[in-house]
């Protein structure tokens, strides 16, 4: 059966992981149509998160995608940057030229809002990648957006892993705590990928050099940053690779009997210091809390690097 490809906009601050997740659904034109990428202040300041979105549209040789620069704080906080992990440029590893294409002149927000007024109702999925500032300033700026998404599939968040950046909380949620609980109390249909997912998606030796042989340009690309960031997480966990997070949020638009999850209550820590943006999941049911989320917990890692593989070759 045919079926015309999902409207997305991917919201995001590339990180090798988020370049792997774009470079993915750029390769999925039938499944997938890029509405725009917006990039938001996360891994990396929002000067090169703007910039790197842009360096990977020309490193896949699709410089029509429209690319937009958003928020360069979080709604309440100071900017938590994590070169720890991504290196000085976030996308640390082989040598990069700096992008011929342009950044839109439209703030990412602007376009996040007039997309969704444009567009018929429940046809645009969000696809955040990195904290939620700008997805929850569109909706504190347009309120009538809210209910014409269709779908926010997010990387974010952690339950029996926990915490990447502080002990109880992950990265995108603990850089914006205030902008994840807006987008989690928000009522759109939500889709998470926590670390849960994301940590049993590991690179090993065979995996990487399966992007290697590939043979093209991208494949090469992949497999450095993979190489470049695995390192971090062999050191810190002593696991054999380094998980690929941001791709399983367009792994699942494409192929979403890789993963596995629940329906359930997610809610954000706001107000501790000690577990600040935290993901406090209702993961076995102990209250009434109305479920706000499929919270993801198991993925098909072997079909997953299969998908991946696959379709970066094709670019
Ligand atoms: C998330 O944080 C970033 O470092 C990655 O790009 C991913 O989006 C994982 O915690
Ligand atoms: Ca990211």
């Amino acid at each position: 059966m045919t079926h015309s490809p999902r409207k997305i906009i991917i919201d995001t601050d590339p990180g090798q992981d988020d370049a792997v997740a774009i470079l993915l659904a750029l390769a999925s034109p039938e499944d997938l149509e890029i509405l725009g990428i917006t990039t938001v202040a996360g891994n990396v300041p929002l000067s090169l998160t703007q910039k790197n979105a842009r360096i990977i549209c020309e490193l896949a040789g699709k410089t029509a995608t429209k690319v937009f620069a958003g928020c360069d704080v979080p709604l309440k906080r100071k900017l938590v940057t994590a070169e720890h992990v991504h290196g000085k440029t976030g996308l640390d590893g082989p040598k990069m030229a700096d992008p011929i294409m342009p950044l839109q002149e439209q703030h990412a927000v602007d376009f996040i809002i007039e997309t969704l007024r444009a567009e018929e109702p429940h046809t645009v999925t969000l696809c955040p990648l990195g904290p939620l500032t700008n997805i929850a300033t569109a909706f504190n700026r347009a309120p009538d957006i809210i209910n014409r998404v269709q779908q926010i599939v997010l990387m974010g968040g952690a339950y029996f892993e926990v915490g990447n950046i502080t002990p109880a909380a992950e990265f995108n949620i603990y850089v914006d705590p205030e902008a994840a609980e807006i987008v989690f109390k928000s009522g759109v249909s939500l889709v998470v990928m926590p670390l849960d997912v994301t940590h049993k998606a590991l690179t090993n030796r065979a995996r990487i050099e399966a992007f290697r042989s590939i043979g093209n340009e991208v494949g090469r690309m992949v497999a450095e940053w993979a190489d470049f960031f695995e390192r971090f997480d062999m050191q810190k966990y002593g696991s054999e690779g380094a998980p690929l997070h941001d791709p399983c949020v367009i792994a699942y638009l494409i192929q979403p009997d890789l993963f596995t999850g629940r329906h359930i209550s997610v809610k954000i820590e706001t107000q501790s210091e000690l577990t600040l943006g935290m993901t406090v999941a209702d993961w076995w049911g102990v209250t009434k809390d109305p479920a706000n989320a499929l919270f993801m917990g198991g993925v098909d890692a072997t079909g997953f690097y299969a998908l991946l593989t696959k379709r970066l070759a094709r670019l």
